[in-house]
């Protein structure tokens, strides 16, 4: 029996020393100590020992197990080290490797356009607003006195989604929603995407507007012009020139065509400006009586101007953009151009 525990012993500490990981370490202990262990069964068996000899195998017994123990914690904490280092070998971070650089954004020209045109909306008193690019008629059409059988109504120039909704055309809509939301005397401006029927180089299926409007007491032309050329200078420069034609809006009576020094030749006529030095910079007048009427303004009281100019021809000539499309598309190698 003594010779059994002693053997016990011996190859336990040989497995033990030879276990190479957690696993197999846990696996020896089962071997010798788990339930049905070798050694757990020689101790189950101390009862059919004859009783002078139990003592003295119970206390070898016993003292072979702790050394089993104490070999198997020494060979546990040594196992588990090597395997905390491993870990950290293997996470490890180089720092001192040489990154590869971070690659920086960059606004979009139409947002940059935008954000710079809002700006100085805001610094003149203008409150941002926005409004729903999906319209009913009355919003698009009919609150801004633009009767039944209008071109612009035509199904060839509107994107209709039933007959009495569409995708708005122009952000007059907004007009008519600032009429009906603020008390004069108010000044505000909303930018958004606009949506027409229309697909070619210098047109696209949609586009970029914003509509001001400025409503108070005795709002004259005068004050109109006034606004629109301080808009002109801190835009394009104190050198920039301006003039007007007359046009017609269903909107505003009158209705005027404001032209800016061309921003691609800067005055000395190229092809886009068909040599005259002037391109369009928005269409806009005094609001029509009726409209503010229709919206709950008292027309006798006050008066407005509206104005709303498209921003995508200006981010064109700007940038040298020969194509609308390319401001929609999102081609990295025109972006990465923008920046
Ligand atoms: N909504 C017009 C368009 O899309 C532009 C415009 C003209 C806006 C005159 C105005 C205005 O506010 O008074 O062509």
């Amino acid at each position: 029996m003594k010779q059994q525990l002693e053997e016990i012993l011996k190859k336990s500490l040989t497995e033990i020393e030879k276990s190479v990981d957690l696993k197999q370490l846990e696996d020896v202990r089962l071997k010798f100590l788990g339930k049905t262990g070798e050694l757990t069964m020689i101790l189950r068996g101390m009862k059919d020992i004859p009783a002078e000899e139990r003592r003295e195998i119970g206390m070898l017994a016993n003292s072979l197990r702790e050394k089993i123990e104490t070999s198997l914690s020494q060979k546990f904490s040594e196992l588990e080290n090597a395997k905390l280092l491993a870990d950290m070998e293997k996470e490890k971070i180089d720092i001192t490797e040489p990154s590869t650089g971070t690659k920086k954004g960059a606004l979009h020209p139409l947002t940059r356009f935008n954000n710079k045109f809002m700006e100085l909306c805001v610094e003149m008193g203008f409150t941002v607003i926005q409004t729903p690019e999906i319209e009913t008629d009355y919003y698009n059409f009919e609150a801004l006195n633009v009767p039944k059988n209008h071109p612009a109504r035509d199904m060839q120039d509107s994107l209709y989604i039933t007959d009495k909704i569409l995708m708005r055309t122009h952000t007059s809509t907004a007009q008519v929603h600032a009429m009906e939301t603020f008390k004069p005397p108010f000044k505000i401006v909303c930018p958004g995407r606009v949506y027409r029927n229309d697909d070619d180089s210098s047109h696209s299926p949609i586009f970029n507007q914003f509509e001001a409007l400025v409503v108070d007491e005795n709002v004259s032309l005068k004050d109109f012009m006034i606004m629109v050329r301080e808009m002109a200078v801190r835009l394009y420069g104190k050198d920039v020139k301006m003039r007007v034609r007359p046009a017609y809006f269903p909107f505003t009576e009158p209705s005027i065509e404001i032209d800016a020094t061309c921003q691609m030749c800067h005055g000395k006529g190229c092809a886009l400006c068909k040599g005259t030095g002037f391109s369009e910079f928005f269409g806009g007048g005094i609001v029509n009586p009726k409209i503010l009427e229709m919206s709950g303004i008292d027309s006798k009281k006050y008066s407005g101007f509206a104005f709303g100019p498209g921003i995508d021809r200006s981010v064109m000539v700007t940038n040298k953009i020969p194509n609308i499309k390319y401001l929609f598309r999102n081609d990295m190698r025109f972006l990465k151009q923008m920046r």
